[in-house]
């Protein structure tokens, strides 16, 4: 069986956790979730990047030592795993003991293939970003320069190690035309093709004017350069530099789910160092787009950030997910405003989704007495059919990271469900056909129930309570359980509550 490892980034600590940072935890959930719903084993790995000099200026402001500074912040995003209701399988810190391990040994692996040599750096840097800037990427504003995200720079010039990244350019080109699907989406696959094909310059890999980092091995005046150390975290956690563990056998290469400004260090810079050091390369990354709010880009000096924990108390988490993954195609930029959100959970959530199972449940519970027979024309009816035919469908999204497009096929089901109640009238077939009624009911109910099952990897505590209404455990979630419940003779149906509140 194939077993697939899906990555976040790991997130800086010099900051309180954001929406970018729910945005890319969420989706490598659904993707650990649907995987499970179908049976397949991967792993989900997150965590947090704690060195470098961004967060040691954050710790020495906060007047902290940086090891309590990381202490406390790291704490907020595993927090922040629960409170999004992460399924991940492990969490990495940097600062962690088995991580120092593995970046001091790729090193040494790097340092005896001779694909690291010292030499000094002068140039620009981006504190914020952890990034060297190139003379042609500098915009300059009022007397100050800027890299392309708006991030000031600040001049360097120290001893520094370089990794020969120039000499990895052609290798990397050949890694590309051999592996179109490496980067999603196309867009900026050609975009990093374009930055490789312009020329590499080798890569400054190292540091010796601030501490807070891991030390070279061979030369203890330096520390490894940020984003080397953060990078390597996503086999630190496989065990390397054990290449023969069982994790490492069994999960690399994987699959890195990173925002658009990372890209470059994990389609370039990432997939060289690894050629460097005899590794496989990832296999895919997967690029999303950045949330503004309400228009604006959110930034911590507009003070428009917004706070995934606030967002969840407003709107419910189940709520904050769905909405997040059918508003905006994942490679795209989009908008939160609270306007969209509200749309979307009235709309299709509380009047759509919420709104047939209250009903059709509500109206069991009351004229049948909790049950509901299960016919054997559920195997027949050709929307429930279709649904089940969805599944190939659903699964080529997946596999594609159009989640938008994922739940819009299901929603038009819910929709023609709703369509079908009408026209079917159960409250009128009472009295003229009940037989047919029961038949009625028992098909919309085995949709719902398949319908539930494919939903359930984007809002999986709503779904696990719509179970729980047809009185079936969690492991029905899965979606080979179907079978199982269509050789049921009936099912017994819970009261049902409104799942969805309608925001005013
Ligand atoms: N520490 C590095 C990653 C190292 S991975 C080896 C880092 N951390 S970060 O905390 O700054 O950002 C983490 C993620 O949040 C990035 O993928 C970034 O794209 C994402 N986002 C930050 N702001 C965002 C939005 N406004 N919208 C969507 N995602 C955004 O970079």
């Amino acid at each position: 069986m194939q077993n697939r490892y899906f990555t976040t980034p790991i997130y800086y600590v010099n900051d309180k956790p954001h929406i970018g940072h729910a945005y890319t935890s969420l989706s490598v959930d659904i993707l650990k979730r649907y995987f499970s719903c179908l049976g397949q084993n991967s792993f989900f790995l997150t965590g947090t990047d704690e060195h470098g000099q961004k967060v040691e200026k954050a710790a020495s402001d906060a007047s902290i030592d940086p090891q309590k500074f990381t202490d406390s912040v790291s704490q907020n995003f595993r927090e922040m795993s629960g409170l999004l209701n992460l399924s991940n399988d492990d969490f990495i810190r940097t600062t962690e003991e088995r991580h120092k391990v593995s970046v001091q040994a790729l090193w040494k692996i790097l340092e005896d293939n001779d694909d690291i040599y010292l030499s000094k750096y002068s140039g620009w840097y981006s504190v914020r970003d952890e990034a060297f800037v190139a003379d042609n990427e500098i915009e300059e504003r009022e007397g100050k320069k800027y890299n392309s995200f708006g991030s000031e720079l600040s001049w360097v010039e120290e001893e520094s190690y370089f990794f020969r990244l120039s000499k990895w350019q052609d290798a990397l080109i050949e890694f590309y035309d051999n592996n179109p699907d490496f980067i999603v989406p196309k867009s900026r696959s050609n975009e990093v093709r374009k930055f490789v094909e312009s020329g590499l310059k080798d890569l400054s890999v190292s540091r010796t004017t601030f501490n807070w980092g891991i030390k070279v091995p061979s030369n203890n005046d330096h520390i490894v350069y940020v984003w080397l150390d953060a990078l390597t975290n996503y086999i630190s956690a496989l065990d390397f530099p054990n290449t023969n563990s069982d994790n490492y056998q069994k999960y690399w290469p994987g699959i890195h789910v990173v925002g658009k400004d990372i890209i470059r260090f994990h389609a370039v810079f990432w997939p060289a160092f690894l050629m460097a050091a005899k590794l496989e390369p990832p296999k895919q990354i997967v690029a999303h787009g950045w949330w503004t709010n309400e228009g604006q880009k959110i930034s911590k000096s507009t003070g428009n950030v917004i706070d995934p924990i606030e967002l969840i108390e407003s709107y419910g988490l189940d709520e904050v997910r769905y909405f997040l993954f059918r508003e905006v195609p994942f490679g795209n930029d989009g908008d939160f405003s609270r306007e969209a959100i509200k749309n979307r959970i009235n709309g299709e959530l509380a009047n759509n989704f919420g709104n047939l199972i209250q009903r059709v449940l509500s109206f069991i519970v009351k004229n049948l007495e909790h049950n509901i027979e299960l016919t054997d024309n559920n195997k027949n009816f050709k929307t429930f059919l279709d649904i089940m035919d969805l599944e190939e469908t659903l699964n080529s999204h997946i596999l594609d990271y159009r989640f938008d497009e994922y739940l819009k096929e299901i929603f038009l089901f819910l929709n023609n469900l709703n369509n079908y109640v009408d026209k079917q009238a159960p409250w009128a077939l009472k009295k003229t056909d009940p037989d047919m009624m029961k038949e009625v009911l028992s098909n919309i109910c085995i949709c719902i129930i398949r319908l539930t099952q494919y939903l359930h990897p984007i809002m999986p505590q709503k779904t696990i309570k719509i179970l729980e209404l047809f009185n079936l455990d969690e492991s029905f979630k899965s979606f080979s359980k179907i079978e199982e419940i269509l050789d049921m003779k009936s099912l017994k149906i819970n009261q049902p509550e409104p799942l969805f509140q309608k925001i005013e």
